[in-house]
């Protein structure tokens, strides 16, 4: 049987501040982040000792059952992010700006940007290299700090012809590069060979927080349905499941039914006297 071990910020939710997060790598600190879309969810990795909870854009395919982030809104990440953060004591806040509200210009950007920390995010993330520097330094500037995104970007699935790993080592360098040069303070890379995961990390000097990127990142990201085994339409081969909740809740919801219908539940000790 798993057992929880509280960690030493479990016991002691002093909050991780963007230079901590900065400054893990010259520390030699892994960092562990997640993804969390309600209160519930976020409560539960934060209390578990989380460095960072990331309010993803995947949620438009584990919350709302699309098949990729595309459709996700700005409104629909301010409102997850609104419920993350009335959860969290400790963990750093990064929330996803959804596609199209960065693209278009670094105005564009800052303002998108600006409603996700006015609904509790302390940072936010955006994906692209090179051609989103511009977008990076205007938030940047705006006292907004970012996460950049390199590598396999979700929200490039249809320039990619759909999620594929990403190989182009000069392309991705340089893209990791103008991240950090526009002012990003961590960059996740997602989706390429361990080897390109461990070029990026020591060619940078904020941390990089990996996902399908090899063990060499400063860090690492799974999305919260896929460590707890609660989605099944997709299984990426980076991801290791740490709990079959899944299986457990239908169980459950099995268990229920049955006592319903045999009329064991409700027991006495249920109802009011
Ligand atoms: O949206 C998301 O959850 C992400 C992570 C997979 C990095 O961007």
């Amino acid at each position: 049987m798993m057992r929880y071990c509280p960690s030493e910020s479990a016991m002691n939710p002093k909050p991780v501040t963007v230079p901590e997060f900065r400054s893990a790598k010259s520390q030699a600190r892994r960092l562990a982040v997640v993804t969390a879309y309600d209160y519930t969810s976020a409560k539960i990795a934060d209390q578990a000792g989380i460095d960072c909870i990331l309010v993803g854009d995947s949620l438009g395919m584990v919350v709302q059952g699309l098949p990729n982030s595309l459709p996700v809104s700005l409104g629909e990440m301010i409102y997850h992010t609104r419920c993350v953060a009335r959860a969290v004591k400790h963990a750093l806040i990064v929330a996803d700006l959804p596609f199209l509200s960065y693209q278009v210009s670094p105005a564009q950007a800052v303002r998108s940007a600006g409603k996700l920390l006015k609904a509790g995010a302390h940072a936010v993330k955006l994906e692209g290299g090179e051609r989103m520097a511009d977008a990076i330094a205007a938030c940047h500037r705006a006292d907004i700090p970012v996460m950049g995104h390199v590598g396999l970007t979700p929200q490039s699935i249809h320039r990619f012809g759909g999620f594929k790993v990403q190989r182009d080592e000069d392309l991705t360098l340089r893209d990791a590069k103008a991240v950090e040069l526009a002012g990003a303070f961590s960059i996740v890379i997602e989706g390429v060979p361990s080897t390109l995961g461990a070029k990026v990390t020591n060619t940078v000097n904020v941390p990089t927080i990996g996902i399908g990127a090899g063990a060499e990142c400063d860090g690492q990201v799974l999305v919260w349905h896929d460590l707890l085994g609660l989605y099944d339409e997709f299984r990426p081969k980076f991801v290791k499941r740490y709990a079959e909740l899944g299986t457990a809740a239908k169980g459950a919801i099995g268990e229920y039914i049955r006592e319903v219908k045999d009329g064991t539940f409700p027991g006495s000790e249920h109802g009011f006297q």
